[in-house]
């Protein structure tokens, strides 16, 4: 299993591209499960959670075809087998994606229930509710969820008790193909929902009120192949902004979207870091700067996104001050904290509270970490550590970071993949 070898060094100086995002990816290319003709998605990123989500199209009997500069053409009128299996959903939950679009367009699925995870229990109650409402019959057994339609899905009117991400998206791809109107009421407003909406349009559908917490959808009889370029990575983008700011650094990331970075940004600036803004990217410059300790509370979009809080543990655990980071969104988000304390941070846990306290600088320690963006949040605090430190594990960064190594290795990091 590989791990990464990183000795804590100077301060990151340079340009890095930002690779297309994950999170909306994996929607995207389930969504092409709803098109009558061939869909072309592009800036996808090579990453180990867009390679699950193909073969597990592969084995349905999609045809994938790898295309040129990040792009492939999927075909899923050669669909043959409506089962998303347990040995692919049980590596990713995302897989669940897949349950919207086959109820909405062949009337059947069946999908392995996702278990729980690192970061908590993650219930898929409210997609499956949702899809009640719009007529599917849902079955429970053996470890599978069992959808059925008489004919095509009916419109519905539907509020989400919680904020979900993909649960909305589940609703929203469906109600595409459904007979009537559909409002989602309480729908997640993140990006990534914006990104999935468009490319939907693009196909054909019929949405208003995307990037709000009200969706409007009217259902079309059928939707067509496009061509759609998923949008830049923003948790990728803010992780290497962190990782510029606790090294005092100045980098710049090619490609960006400040306009749905606020949150982020903000607190980027309160922690003492110049940001500037140009078309088509974001320059963070700490001009030498020890960062200031802030303080984080994680939300559902426009909110502090809780992707982002493992990196801001990390900040803080280096910059002047104290602060409480507060994580709401899952309930066991702290697995990084533990390792962090191995490596000489000073934090406390008290519920769902980390209260740090900024240390000069970290020392380097073997560390592993059980989720993705726990696992980056090691990578930059190794940054930043006095020796070697030696991260474990890190299939984990390789489902959502392309590149890891070469891009901080571009910003003059010391870091290198070993085998072990
Ligand atoms: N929830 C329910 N019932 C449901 C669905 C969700 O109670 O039916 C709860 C969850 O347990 C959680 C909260 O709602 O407490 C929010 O979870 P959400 O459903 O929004 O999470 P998700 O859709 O499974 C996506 C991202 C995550 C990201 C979260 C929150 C994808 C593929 N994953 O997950 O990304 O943390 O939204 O923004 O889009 C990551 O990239 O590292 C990652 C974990």
């Amino acid at each position: 299993m590989d791990k990464l070898l990183i000795q804590g060094s100077a301060s990151l100086v340079g340009e890095i591209p930002v690779s297309g995002a994950k999170n909306s990816a994996l929607p995207i290319i389930a969504s092409s499960l709803l098109a009558e003709g061939p869909m072309v998605i592009g800036n996808l990123p090579h990453l180990q959670d867009v390679t699950t989500m193909i073969e597990l199209l592969g084995t349905m009997g999609v045809e994938v075809v790898m295309g040129e500069r990040m792009s492939m053409e999927i075909h899923s009128s050669t669909i043959k087998d409506l089962v998303a299996p347990y040995s692919l959903v049980k590596t990713m939950r995302a897989s669940i994606l897949v349950l919207g679009p086959m109820i909405a367009r062949h009337g059947k699925a069946k999908v392995s229930l996702p278990g729980g995870c690192a970061i908590g229990s993650r219930p898929v109650d409210l997609h499956l509710k949702g899809l009640e409402a719009m007529g599917a019959r849902i079955n429970v057994e053996d470890g599978y969820i069992y959808a059925e339609s008489d004919g095509r899905l009916k419109g519905a009117h539907i509020f989400m008790d919680t904020v979900t991400v993909t649960g909305t998206e589940n609703l929203l791809m469906a109600a595409t193909l459904a007979d009537g109107e559909t409002l989602i009421e309480n729908a997640a407003r993140e990006p990534e929902v914006v990104d999935l909406a468009e490319c939907l349009i693009a196909m054909g559908a019929k949405i208003e009120g995307h990037g709000t917490s009200a969706i409007r959808i009217k259902g079309v009889p059928t939707l067509k192949g496009c061509h759609y370029d998923v949008m830049p990575d923003r948790i990728e983008t803010g992780t290497y902004l962190v990782a510029a700011a606790l090294s005092r650094g100045k980098v710049t990331l090619k490609g960006a979207r400040a306009d749905i970075m606020d949150a982020v940004i903000a607190k980027l600036e309160e922690a003492g870091a110049t940001i500037s803004i140009q078309k088509d990217s974001i320059t963070l410059d700490m001009e030498g700067r020890r960062p200031k300790a802030v303080n984080v509370t994680t939300s559902p979009y426009p909110g502090f996104p809780t992707d982002m809080q493992a990196q801001f543990v990390v900040l803080n655990s280096l910059a002047e001050g104290s602060s409480t980071v507060v994580e709401t969104v899952f309930e066991n988000r702290f697995m990084h904290v533990n390792e962090l304390v191995r490596m000489g941070a000073n934090i406390r846990l008290e519920g769902n509270t980390a209260i740090i306290t900024g240390v000069e600088q970290l020392k380097a320690a073997p560390v592993m970490a059980t989720d993705l963006r726990a696992s980056a949040s090691l990578v930059i605090a190794g940054l930043k550590a006095e020796g070697e430190t030696l991260v474990d594990r890190i299939y984990h960064i390789d489902r959502g970071y392309e590149c890891i190594e070469e891009k901080l290795q571009l910003l003059g990091a010391k870091i290198k993949r070993v085998a072990s």
